[in-house]
């Protein structure tokens, strides 16, 4: 297993560019399953998660290339399985996406619970909520959900709590459907509006994506074509927070800045410069970073998905910070970690106070999750007179392309290695 280590206290300079989004790609390559023919999908990041979905793809019977590293060609014309019960894509979130995405082109879906990181309870009532109303008969039996229908018939879905695998999912189901499906309360985040975008590339009806109410007007069938993913508005957050932590002035480049708006906003608050260009933020941090409170949200509402990362930035910020978790349940399980480093933070329920410290002290530090890693990396780079370990990397390897190459040439002394 390897791990990474850093020698912190490096300010970065320079230029990052952003891959495709992973919560994007991992939602596109399922919806692939139906399309009767051939999607090439462009900007996919090179990472675990799409590896992985790949993998699942060939094994329902579709036939898939990569053109280049970040260009797969899928072919789901030949998909004859129903089922995705691999040990593998059970561990993923996005599995979930496969249930939607099958169900949708015949009718029937087997695919084993899914797993992702672990936040709480992350129950899929709303997904279930949704399939069933479409006319699907839904049965979970030793942690395999089963999807079934003879037809499935458009309908007015209400989500009874924005949730962005819900929207996507119903989404897919019914972009094949008879009639006209109304997803109500939907979630609003970038990578819904960029698999409404896919599908209607390839022939859907999908219109309202990024509102809370979206209207998919059925089709017969979805055609060949080509997309490219959107930038990940997760991965650019990570760099910009890591431009800042380390008193470094970084273009953040190939991104969509309007995505970005509620990280920027809150860290002009914390005094923050960050100059906008068309596809690029320029990060300029501030001799001192002030304290700010923070909430995370469901889109336009600040990523849950940037709160771990965040948290490390205000340790350093002079004053009391609180950050407050408002998607999930329990995402703070990183906080005992990120305190080996100096960081004075109390919990409270889903509430994080937050008092500054100067700075971070190096130590070995475990990732307990995909963002909570990419939070460690942050308190590495900011750690001083020492090297930061940092463990299980696995998850950072699930989502962020590269993520020592792009910090070592922004200047970061940075390395992975691999243990025994
Ligand atoms: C997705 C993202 C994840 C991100 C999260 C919130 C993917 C693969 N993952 O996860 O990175 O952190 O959005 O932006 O895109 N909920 C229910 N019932 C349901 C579904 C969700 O109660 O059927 C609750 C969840 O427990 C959570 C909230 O709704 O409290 C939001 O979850 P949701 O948006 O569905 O997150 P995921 O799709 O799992």
């Amino acid at each position: 297993m390897s791990k990474l280590c850093i020698q912190g206290g490096k300010r970065l300079n320079g230029d990052v560019i952003i891959n495709g989004a992973k919560n994007a790609a991992v939602a596109i390559l399922p919806a692939t399953v139906l399309v009767d023919g051939i999607s090439v999908i462009e900007n996919l990041p090179n990472i675990d998660d799409v590896a992985i979905l790949n993998d699942a793809m060939r094994s329902l019977g579709a036939v898939t290339n990569f053109l280049d590293k970040h260009t797969l060609e899928i072919d789901a014309s030949t998909v004859y399985q129903h089922s995705a019960l691999d040990e593998c894509i059970s561990k993923m979130r996005a599995s979930y996406y496969l249930l939607g995405a099958l169900l949708g082109r015949f009718g029937k879906a087997e695919v084993a619970m899914p797993g992702g990181c672990d936040f709480g309870g992350r129950p899929i009532d709303q997904h279930i909520k949704g399939f069933e109303a479409l006319g699907a008969k839904i049965e979970v039996v030793d942690n395999v959900i089963r999807a079934t229908a003879d037809k499935l018939i458009g309908t007015r879905i209400y989500l009874d709590v924005v949730s962005v695998g819900a929207t996507i999912n119903i989404m897919l189901a019914a972009v094949l459907a008879e009639g006209t499906t109304i997803i109500e309360n939907a979630a609003k985040e970038p990578h819904i509006v960029d698999v409404a975008n896919f599908l209607n590339m390839m022939g859907a009806n999908v219109k309202g994506a990024g509102t809370d109410v979206i209207r998919i007007k059925g089709v017969e069938k979805l055609h060949s074509g080509k997309y490219s993913t959107v930038p990940d508005q997760i991965e650019a957050g990570t760099y910009m927070i890591a431009a800042a932590i380390t008193g470094g002035d970084v273009y953040v480049r190939n991104i969509i800045p309007e995505h970005m708006e509620s990280l920027s906003s809150k860290m002009r608050e914390m005094g923050v410069e960050i100059l906008e260009g068309d596809d690029y933020l320029r990060v300029i941090a501030p001799d001192v970073l002030k304290a700010t409170n923070v909430k995370t949200l469901p889109y336009p509402g600040f990523p849950t998905d940037l709160q771990p990362q965040m948290a490390v930035l205000l340790t350093v910020a002079t004053g009391v910070s609180t950050m407050i978790e408002g998607v999930f349940e329990n995402r703070f399980q990183y906080i005992e970690q990120l305190k080996e480093t100096g960081a004075k933070i109390q919990v409270e329920g889903n509430k994080a106070i937050i008092e500054g410290v100067e700075n971070l002290k190096p130590t070995h530090l475990k990732a307990t999750d995909l963002r909570a890693g990419a939070a460690m990396i942050l308190a590495g780079l900011k750690a001083q007179g020492g090297e930061t370990v940092i463990h299980n990397i696995k998850y950072i390897d699930r989502g962020y392309e590269s993520v020592e190459e792009k910090l070592a040439a922004l200047g970061a002394n940075i390395y992975r290695k691999s243990s025994n």
